[in-house]
């Protein structure tokens, strides 16, 4: 495979973590009253392979953002789906697919704890560390995750790739010269 896409985390390595972080929420959570709070679409595989890691009785919830256009550095983002139910008292998990410069998530965050949770932490796959703008507690991380594109386990490019069972890291330019590069090679 040329330098342009590998595979940066395995099918089976990001079962074998998604299972240590499943244990982890057990460990940490017995008698609370969970909420898994999913951020559509990315989030919803691992989502579905979390929450069968976690030995507790939970519940699990929705939501849907959309950016604004123009005002990707505030982090300010629309809502288009809300959740169901309260979490007034809930103990929330955010679960995330990826945490880039931080700024999404923490406006999220700020939206959920005005709701007065009994407390709010955050679990992501992916943590671009390097990238991050607005500082976060990140309670529960899969992988500090390089500064690269990364598509697969629920990640898209163009909402293409989501299918794919393992995460690749791929150039960005690669992708937007030609969105369907990567399939292309994985056929050859
Ligand atoms: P943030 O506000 O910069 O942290 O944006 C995080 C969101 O951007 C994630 O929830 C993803 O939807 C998207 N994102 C960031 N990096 C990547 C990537 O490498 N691949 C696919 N989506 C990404
Ligand atoms: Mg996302």
């Amino acid at each position: 495979m040329e330098a342009e896409a590998g595979v940066l985390y395995s099918e089976d390595a990001i079962a074998e973590r998604v299972r240590e972080l499943g244990d982890a929420i057990t460990r940490d959570y017995a008698d609370r009253r969970i909420v898994l709070v999913s951020i559509l679409k990315g989030s919803a595989m691992f989502l579905a392979d979390l929450i069968r890691a976690i030995d507790l009785p939970l519940r699990v919830d929705f939501m849907s953002i959309s950016r604004y256009g123009g005002d990707e550095q505030t982090g300010v983002v629309r809502i288009l789906q809300d959740l169901e139910g309260p979490i007034l008292g809930d103990d929330v998990i955010v679960v995330e697919d990826i945490v880039d410069t931080g700024l999404t998530l923490s406006y999220l965050l700020s939206v959920l704890e005005n709701r007065e949770p009994a407390s709010v932490e955050v679990c992501a796959l992916l943590d671009k560390t390097v990238r991050r703008i607005t500082p976060l507690r990140i309670r529960y991380q899969g992988f500090d995750c390089p500064d690269r594109f990364v598509v697969g386990y629920g990640m898209d490019y163009d909402e293409r790739y989501r299918n794919m069972p393992d995460i690749y890291a791929v150039e960005e330019r690669a992708l937007k010269e030609d969105p369907m590069m990567l399939a292309r090679l994985l056929d050859a």
